[in-house]
């Protein structure tokens, strides 16, 4: 059976990091409630000029190297982001222009922190269709650039990063097995930077009102995803027709240690079968799965032939869940 298969996987982190004790300088926190409430201790942050195709570019190019792909193999590329470096061109033609992948159509796609998913999923489609051969999916996200740096309430739950996968259509066993999206958008409110888009343009107005950052509803965000990526996992499940024994390792997003916990609780996982990096990362956004399976890739956790689940929640709503064999 002709299945989408991830062939290779690469992230970047920037450099500088940024721990809970920093934070206690900038708002009214403690590295203990930051610790406590959400599991995270640091989160990388870019640099003042590197923006998410910069930190994409530094992914795409090592999943390039450990495939020993050249660029011009790649024939698609989807860019997953919600911090694009600009309204257009796509981030995605931004990282096809630095990597010279002349042979590649390129576009953009905006699902939050579902991103990465979404985009897995739009490859697997293209693949199976034969409208590509080899796809290249980068999610990148610099948060920062969104993050009310006097709001506590947020600016201590996220992060900047990178991550980066190649898909082929292979005939086998491997690869993905299903796909579970979903979305919901009359809770769109709950989760958005309200100015800066076509709705509410920059202005001197929504600057002073502090509106082009990100604005959320912690409690209901939180209740949201657990009870939707709970769905996400079983559906996922359901579909690729296997039983959750089967299931060597979950990737959810990583965005809360505690929505990670309650889900694991909830579908009887083990917590040492869900990778968790949030601790250093923070949340990435649409980033975030792609950055935690190269990782977990990169560190043995997963090994040819493992069935995994890769679960998300972001702003829209939007949810999905996927499973494949490694
Ligand atoms: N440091 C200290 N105190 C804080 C901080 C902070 N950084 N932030 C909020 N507080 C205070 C609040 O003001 C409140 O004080 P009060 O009781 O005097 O009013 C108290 O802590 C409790 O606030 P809650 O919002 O109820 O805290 P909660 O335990 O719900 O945790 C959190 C808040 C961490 C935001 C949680 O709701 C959450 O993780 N939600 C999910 C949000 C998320 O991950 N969004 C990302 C995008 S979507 C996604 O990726 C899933």
């Amino acid at each position: 059976m002709y299945r989408a298969r991830i062939i290779s996987t690469g992230y970047y982190l920037p450099e500088r990091v940024v721990t809970n004790k920093e934070l206690e300088k900038l708002v009214d926190t403690t590295d203990e409630w930051i610790t406590t409430r959400t599991g995270i201790k640091e989160r990388h942050i870019a640099a003042a000029g590197e923006s998410s195709s910069d930190m994409g570019i530094r992914a795409a190019r090592w999943a390039l190297e450990k495939a020993h792909m050249k660029p011009e193999e790649i024939d698609a590329l989807i860019c997953a982001t919600a911090t694009p470096d600009h309204s257009f061109p796509a981030t995605s033609c931004l990282i096809q222009k630095a990597l010279k992948f002349t042979n590649a159509f390129a576009f953009d796609v905006s699902a939050a922190c579902s991103g990465f998913l979404y985009a897995l999923t739009v490859a697997e489609t293209m693949l199976l269709a034969d409208k590509a051969k080899t796809v290249l999916v980068v999610a990148t996200e610099k948060l920062s650039s969104v993050t009310d740096w006097t709001d506590r309430s947020t600016c201590v739950l996220f992060g900047d990063g990178a991550g980066a996968a190649i898909l082929k259509k292979e005939n086998g066993e491997r690869g993905i097995l299903s796909t579970y999206l979903k979305s919901d958008g009359t809770l769109s409110d709950l989760l958005m930077v309200p100015a800066g888009g076509s709705r509410k343009p920059a202005s001197e107005e929504t600057i002073k009102n502090r509106e082009h950052y990100l604005r959320m509803d912690g409690n209901e965000v939180f209740r949201m995803a657990v009870h939707k990526m709970i769905e996400a996992v079983e559906e996922a499940i359901k579909r690729a027709g296997i039983k959750t024994e089967d299931v060597k390792f979950f990737v959810p997003h990583q965005a809360n240690l505690r929505i990670i916990d309650a889900i694991a609780k909830r579908l009887k996982i083990k917590p040492e079968q869900m990778f968790v990096n949030l601790y250093k990362t923070g949340n990435t956004s649409a980033a975030s799965i792609a950055i935690a399976i190269s990782e977990a890739e990169e560190q043995g956790l997963i090994k040819s032939g493992d069935i995994i689940v890769l679960v998300s929640f972001g702003a829209g709503f939007t949810w999905g869940g996927i499973a494949l064999r490694w």
